[in-house]
C-alpha cells in the first residue's frame, strides 16, 4: 500500500554532513521525498512534537539535544512507508541496532540516534501538524 511518513534528519545527523547520505539511501531504497524543509526546531514545537514522552527520564535531554541545531524533515512516499522506514533506521539505541540500518552504519548513541521517523499512521498525522502545517 502506498503510504506516507515523516522523518527528522536530527540536529547530529545535520552537524555531521549526513543529510545527502541519509536522503539517499530512502531513494536509493525507491522513496519518492514529497516535502522537505530544513530548520531549527523551537522549544515550543519540540514539546510537541515529543509530548508522548513527557515525564520520561531522558525528557529534558531530548529536547536540549533536539533543539541544539537544524533539523532536516522530509516526508516520504512509497510501499509500506512507515514500516520499511522504521526498519531502515534500525533500533532506537544505536550501538544495538543492525548494521545497514542508518543508526548501525553511522552511529553508537540513543539520545544522538541521527534520525527520527513515525512509528504508525496516528504518529505521522500527528507528527505531521507539528512540522508541515
Ligand atoms: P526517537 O525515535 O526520535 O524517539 C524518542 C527519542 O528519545 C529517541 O529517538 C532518542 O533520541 C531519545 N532517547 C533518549 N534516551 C532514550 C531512551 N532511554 N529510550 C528511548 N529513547 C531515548
Amino acid at each position: 500500500m502506498t503510504e506516507r511518513t515523516l522523518i527528522v534528519i536530527k540536529p547530529d545527523g545535520v552537524r555531521r554532513g549526513l543529510i545527502g547520505k541519509i536522503l539517499s539511501r530512502f531513494e536509493r531504497k525507491g522513496f519518492k521525498i514529497v516535502e522537505l524543509k530544513m530548520f531549527k526546531m523551537s522549544r515550543e514545537k519540540a514539546e510537541e512534537f515529543y509530548s508522548v514522552h513527557k515525564g520520561k527520564h531522558f525528557f529534558n535531554e531530548l529536547i536540549d539535544f533536539i533543539t541544539s541545531g537544524p533539523v532536516v524533515a522530509a516526508v516520504l512516499e512509497g510501499r509500506n512507508a512507515i514500516e520499511v522506514v522504521r526498519l531502515m533506521i534500525g533500533s532506537t539505541d544505536s550501538s544495538k541496532a543492525l548494521p545497514g540500518t542508518i543508526r548501525g552504519d553511522f552511529g553508537l548513541e540513543i539520545t544522538e540516534n541521527l534520525i527520527h521517523a513515525s512509528d504508525s499512521l496516528e504518529s505521522y498525522k500527528r507528527e505531521y501538524k507539528v512540522i508541515f502545517e
